[in-house]
């Protein structure tokens, strides 16, 4: 069978607003989510929306609000033919990557020729970070009920396990903010943010225009006075943020690319998900990432960035060292303990952090990786072109 190759064409994404009491709290995911995928295909005018095979969602919470197939309500907003089909995709938080490879697999077994593919979550419509007793399966919850562990109590026990001190949490969350911030400066999101509306605290309009969890000025002394959240030493200093996002990139075969007379921005390589333990789900990367490798032939001394989901600084220090990931290349611009982690947006959003990067620094090859509850890690790798 001919073989064909899956390119990204287009990215874009919304700014990452706090949950709760940011911008996009008060809008509802399938709008904010449309106007992000909108504000993507204007990127690529030369598609003819009809061309688009399928739009796949990622959503680590598709339920209420964000349920009853929520990609295909985001289609139907943005007013996308009725043909174009849409599923959405739960992998929790590597939800916004996975779909991406699905998309990337679907085009290279010539089962597509465009698919727009990325990821939408509104924390602030997630009831709880944990599944409530009711629903659980007694069954499981007998044999092995870490399976429902929390991620934050899960953060806990692979500090346990690794061994890292509340202190080197802090100044891994320092340096997450300080990068983040110094990235806001030089307007290194700008070329991945959609503006989009948001609804400001006293209802009026406002524009959600960048990425609102950095903190300027996070210090050591200031982190250090954080109480502890999950009975432990994770504090909400040095926890991703909970956020409302929307992130999608326009994937399709090369061939298709040229026909269109689309300069291509990045070839999907490869990713790979593994199993871990529930429990220490931080740990995920640890067996990913080698499992790309591997599938990929690429090795980490190609690799000139690497964006690694901060869900925690207890589960990203000990991934970083047992990957043995030189830190000046991992989440240079900052992580998502400044910018916030927006579940199933997470993924795409840094493919687009990590495609934006690897042309301001005319890289070849990025990696981006995450742990995701539950127990999993998920890796993929994409190639500037
Ligand atoms: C940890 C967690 C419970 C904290 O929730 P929260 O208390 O609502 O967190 P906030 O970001 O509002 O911070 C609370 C307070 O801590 C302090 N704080 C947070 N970050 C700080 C920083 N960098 N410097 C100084 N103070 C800080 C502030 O006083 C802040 O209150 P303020 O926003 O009114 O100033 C929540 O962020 C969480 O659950 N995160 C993990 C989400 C998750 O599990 N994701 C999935 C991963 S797999």
């Amino acid at each position: 069978m001919n073989q064909h190759e899956a390119v990204i064409v287009a990215y874009g994404r919304s700014g990452v607003t706090k949950a709760y009491k940011g911008g996009l709290a008060k809008v509802h995911p399938v709008s904010f989510a449309t106007e992000t995928l909108k504000g993507v295909l204007a990127r690529v005018p030369q598609l003819d929306p009809k061309e688009i095979d399928d739009v796949i969602v990622g959503c680590a919470n598709p339920e209420g609000t964000q349920g009853w197939n929520m990609a295909r309500l985001i289609t139907q907003l943005a007013g996308l033919p009725k043909e174009v089909s849409a599923q959405t995709v739960n992998r929790f938080c590597s939800s916004g990557m996975q779909t991406i490879a699905t998309a990337a697999n679907a085009i290279i077994a010539n089962q597509c020729d465009v698919v727009v593919a990325g990821g939408v979550e509104s924390m602030t419509r997630i009831k709880n970070m944990f599944l409530e007793e009711e629903f659980r399966d007694p069954a499981l919850v007998k044999s092995y009920n870490e399976a429902y562990m929390a991620p934050g109590y899960t953060a806990e026990r692979v500090a346990q396990k690794c061994g890292i001190t509340r202190q080197e949490m802090d100044e891994f969350a320092v340096r997450s903010h300080a990068l983040a911030a110094a990235a806001q400066d030089v307007g290194a999101f700008d070329d991945q943010i959609i503006p989009i509306h948001g609804v400001g605290p006293d209802g009026a309009d406002v524009l959600v225009d960048k990425d609102e969890g950095v903190r300027r000025g996070t210090s050591l002394e200031g982190l250090a006075s954080l109480k502890p959240c999950f009975e432990g030493i994770v504090t909400a200093g040095t926890s991703s943020q909970m956020s409302d996002g929307a992130a999608f990139v326009v994937l399709m075969s090369r061939e298709k690319a040229e026909t269109l007379g689309i300069a291509p921005i990045a070839r999907f390589v490869g990713f790979a998900v593994a199993g871990c333990e529930s429990e220490y789900m931080g740990l995920g990367p640890i067996y990913a990432v080698p499992k790309v490798f591997r599938r990929t032939g690429i090795t980490l001394d190609q690799i000139d960035t690497i964006e690694l989901n901060e869900a925690f600084a207890a589960q990203a220090i000990p991934c970083i060292r047992t990957l043995g990931f030189d830190l000046n290349k991992v989440n240079p611009e900052g992580g998502a303990i400044a910018l916030g982690h927006p579940l199933g947006a997470t993924g795409a959003v840094l493919t687009c952090k990590a495609l934006s990067r690897l042309r301001r620094q005319e890289g070849r090859y990025a990696l981006i990786t995450m742990c995701i509850g539950g127990g999993q890690g998920a890796a993929g790798i994409f190639e500037r072109l």
